[in-house]
């Protein structure tokens, strides 16, 4: 049997981070597959970018703000988000970036594809067809129907909408972790799913973690970064 780690949308949180691999020791799976979103929100996306980058076994991918710190970072204008909170946070990463792993996120593609046994697990931060298209768990049926037929992958393994769920459609797995760092439900606790694939027969399960979120407040703190972050960490609710 193969054991997947599946994480996403991190948003630099590695205080959730780590309570995860305290959790479930991370070096036990056959791989790590982190759906982006690897900085903006929090204080740590040295720590979290490093964290993958001495692992061997991970699948990574860039999430839509990572794509837009390296923007930013290529001195380039980016025009959102507009509010003036987040783009404090994301300019505070880019600053902040160490070139090493500057590197690294330079380094991966947008979505990518691997596979186990006879499956072909595919690895999108939005969808197949869109890596910015917040898939959530209730869309009309036929899109889920669309994605299926369309693609190549036995199983999808999605980010972005920091939802986290697992439904089959025409044979075709879809899976959404939740976020690692930054959960919008009410609930502050980190969530990830663990895939199991053994030859033909896939089962995915869901956890949700608590984890040190006082940590986080006083990085923004220190940092003298938008309090109103600090709120969204402590009470799992989209503050902006
Ligand atoms: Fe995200």
């Amino acid at each position: 049997m193969k054991k997947i780690l599946i994480l996403g949308d991190i948003h630099a949180n590695y205080p959730a981070l780590k309570a995860i691999q305290t959790y479930i020791r991370p070096d036990r799976f056959d791989r790590i597959v982190n759906t982006g979103d690897f900085t903006v929100y929090s204080t740590f996306p040295n720590e979290t970018i490093q964290w993958f980058r001495k692992r061997k076994k991970t699948i990574c991918i860039l999430g839509n703000t990572d794509r837009r710190v390296l923007r930013i970072l290529k001195g380039k204008k980016i025009k959102k988000p507009r509010k003036k909170e987040k783009r404090v946070m994301y300019f505070w990463t880019s600053e902040k970036l160490l070139p090493e792993n500057i590197k690294y996120l330079k380094s991966l593609p947008q979505q990518t594809g691997f596979t186990l046994g006879s499956i072909r697990i595919g690895v999108f931060h939005g969808t197949c067809d869109d890596t910015d298209e917040e898939l959530f768990p209730d869309a009309p049926e036929a899109r889920f129907h669309k994605l299926a037929k369309d693609s190549p992958y036995q199983i999808h393994i999605m980010g972005h909408s920091h939802v986290p769920y697992y439904k089959i459609v025409d044979g075709v797995h879809f899976i959404n972790p939740g976020s690692v760092g930054r959960m919008f439900d009410g609930d502050p606790r980190a969530s990830f799913a663990i895939l199991k694939v053994k030859s033909d027969k896939i089962a995915v399960e869901h956890f949700r973690i608590p984890y040190a979120v006082e940590k986080v407040a006083k990085g923004l703190k220190k940092n003298n970064l938008p309090d109103i972050y600090a709120k969204m960490f402590r009470t799992g609710t989209k503050t902006n």
